[in-house]
């Protein structure tokens, strides 16, 4: 029998590249999300993309309880993956409470529930912020994490320890954190891709609209760090090399080959790209001129972080694939499927 994999969130960017990839995977896919940060957009295209027009969709709110518990009850789930989340970094600094009650309490009903229902396997969805402006680098899964500049940054944090205490504590729920670096691009068949409401925080989802005319200029944030070119570094990683990391870590704990029952891994690429390379890589291979002008650095911004990535490289079996160039012109490709089709 199939094995069954939750996506809380699994509507937005990151759960509906994931849902793709389980689903071509052989995996069966239940997409759960209460659409506050996105419409239908993706879910229509992971239906294309994947033939699946039966996929299962749940509108509703991770944090409520009873919902949570009911899809635990409605169905035999052999793994979840959580990205039910708040994550604008600028947002959760003004608003701490919307946060941390969100990213807690959604997380926490969902581990209850797995509790309850007799152990799960459950992947957290954590970012590369955990380890702030690191004084080594690569950062690998053993750096130290760093007290974090924003609430947001906190419930990631936060999230992680809530996992590892909960394996310790419940038998039959295993957990694995997933720390990703700068996801960014789109499906090669632009069919789904990054949908950000109103003015982009981020740095690809802002050039792609720039170079669309959306936005008149880039603004590239600092050009005086102490790095070759002036600007930030960053390890930008294919959002489908990204999804098949998720693929290959729910494997590992559904087919009990994990070694701890609490694992983190980075998911990066291992190669750190500057601001400013990535504009230029961006229009070579688009064979576009974009808008764009120095400002002052962000405040908040580290200047350079980047993915140690042999554990995941060997225990997962999983590495990054796609070309920076090949990830720019399908983050190009959706942009431009967007335009034409909304
Ligand atoms: N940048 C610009 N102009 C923009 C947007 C971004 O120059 O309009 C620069 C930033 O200064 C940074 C780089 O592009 O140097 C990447 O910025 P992003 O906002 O795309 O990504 P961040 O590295 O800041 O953010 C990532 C994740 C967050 C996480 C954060 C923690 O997207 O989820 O790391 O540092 F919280």
């Amino acid at each position: 029998m199939k094995k069954q994999v939750l996506v809380s969130g699994g509507a937005g960017y990151i759960g509906s590249h994931v849902t793709v990839e389980l689903i071509e995977a052989g995996y069966d896919v239940i997409v759960a999300d209460n659409m506050s940060n996105c419409d239908l957009t993706c879910f229509e295209g992971v239906k294309k993309i994947t033939g699946r027009t039966d996929l299962p969709f749940i509108k509703m709110d991770f944090c409520d309880k009873a919902a949570v518990d009911q899809l635990f009850t409605d169905y035999k789930i052999d793994a979840v993956i959580h990205f039910a989340a708040f994550k604008a970094v600028g947002e959760s600094v003004a608003e701490p409470l919307k946060y941390y009650s969100n990213n807690l309490i959604s997380f926490m009903n969902v581990l209850d529930a797995a509790r309850t229902h007799g152990g799960c396997n459950v992947l957290f969805s954590s970012s590369a912020t955990v380890y702030g402006e690191a004084e080594v680098l690569p950062v690998t899964e053993q750096t130290p994490r760093l007290p974090s500049t924003s609430p947001y940054g906190n419930t990631k944090q936060m999230c992680e320890d809530i996992l590892r205490d909960s394996v310790k504590a419940y038998e039959g729920i295993h957990g694995i954190a997933l720390r990703y670096f700068n996801p960014i691009g789109a499906h090669p068949s632009a069919l789904i891709g990054e949908l950000p409401r109103g003015v982009p925080n981020n740095l690809v989802p802002f050039i792609t609209q720039t170079a669309i005319g959306k936005r008149e200029c880039l603004s590239i944030f600092g050009k005086d760090y102490p790095t070759e070119d002036g600007t930030c570094l960053r390890d930008y990683i294919d959002i489908v090399d990204l999804a098949k990391a998720h693929v290959a870590a729910v494997s590992r704990m559904v087919n009990g080959k994990m070694e701890k029952e609490y694992e983190i891994f980075n998911v990066g690429t291992g190669r750190p790209v500057s601001v400013y390379e990535l504009v230029t890589k961006f229009e070579k291979v688009n064979n576009l001129k974009l808008n764009y002008k120095f400002v002052d650095r962000r405040p908040g911004d580290v200047m350079a972080i980047w993915a140690d990535t042999k554990l995941a490289n060997e225990k997962l079996g999983w590495k990054a694939e796609r070309t920076v160039e090949e990830t720019l012109a399908a983050a190009w490709a959706w942009e431009k499927h967007l335009a034409e089709n909304r």
